[in-house]
């Protein structure tokens, strides 16, 4: 039984007094459903730390949005593996914005990937294909060969290490998410290619849908077949709807 997990990626958002409070009151929410549903939280780099000390006492956990594939030297303005360690618990990797606005290739998702690892920090990996894949019916295939290239060079025994997030590019920050059935399609296509590749943690690895996710939204989503959670972005940001978000999900019809 995998249980289910709830992401908020807050993005280059909040400024240091609302990022504790928003962390504050996603603890308080957090600790009430903890039995059942995992939380974490993505903030701006520069409140990783105030916020991971902020919430050291309970159960929701940090991560960073991006890291370095390399662990040390002359990488101006890059965070590696080793600096987010001692805060965070997990990091996204490869998301659109980052693959679209910077360029990131697979192969690069892939690095950072094995940078994570190496330092037993949580991969969250994002995937997801743009409106012109899904228009030509190729979308499978290139979310396939993302999860493929990403994951092609490490070895991943313990399945709590890696987390999939499916993200469809056009679903993000569209207010268009998704159809379940659609969603659920992805994540079981992406199921299957796991218990092909790896089948040793195939059915433990938690897969997410993420983009336009709201609390109007969200059951329906996390009680599609292979879809263990959620990736929340402007959603997050609000702390009364990301609270409602966390109720819901952990709702475990
Ligand atoms: P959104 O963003 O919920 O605002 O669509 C999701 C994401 O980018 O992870």
């Amino acid at each position: 039984m995998r249980r289910r997990f709830v992401v908020g990626n807050w993005k280059m958002n909040t400024q240091l007094d609302t990022a504790l409070a928003l962390a504050r009151s996603t603890a308080s929410e957090a600790d009430l459903v903890q039995r059942v549903l995992d939380v974490g939280i993505c903030p701006p780099t520069s409140w990783i730390v105030p916020v991971s000390e902020a919430i050291a006492s309970s159960s929701l956990t940090v991560g960073a949005q991006d890291v370095s594939p390399d662990t040390d030297g002359a990488f101006t303005g890059d965070v590696s593996a080793t600096m987010l360690k001692p805060w965070c618990s997990f990091v996204l990797i490869g998301h659109s914005e980052r693959r679209s606005i910077h360029g990131e290739t697979d192969d690069l998702v892939g690095r950072k990937i094995q940078a994570s690892v190496a330092q037993a920090l949580n991969v969250v990996l994002c995937v997801g294909e743009t409106s012109a894949h899904r228009a030509s019916g190729s979308a499978e295939d290139v979310v396939r060969a993302q999860v493929r290239h990403a994951l092609r060079d490490v070895n991943f025994t313990d399945a709590s290490a890696l987390t999939i997030a499916y993200e469809p590019v056009w679903a993000i920050g569209s207010g268009q998410p998704a159809t379940v059935a659609d969603a659920e399609a992805m994540a079981t296509a992406i199921r299957v290619w796991l218990s092909t590749e790896i089948p040793s943690i195939a059915e433990r690895v938690r897969i997410l849908y993420g983009g336009s996710i709201s609390h109007g939204n969200v059951l329906d989503i996390v009680r599609a077949n292979n879809v263990d959670g959620v990736l929340v972005g402007s959603a997050s940001l609000d702390g009364e709807q990301f609270s409602a978000i966390i109720r819901l999900a952990a709702n475990t019809d």
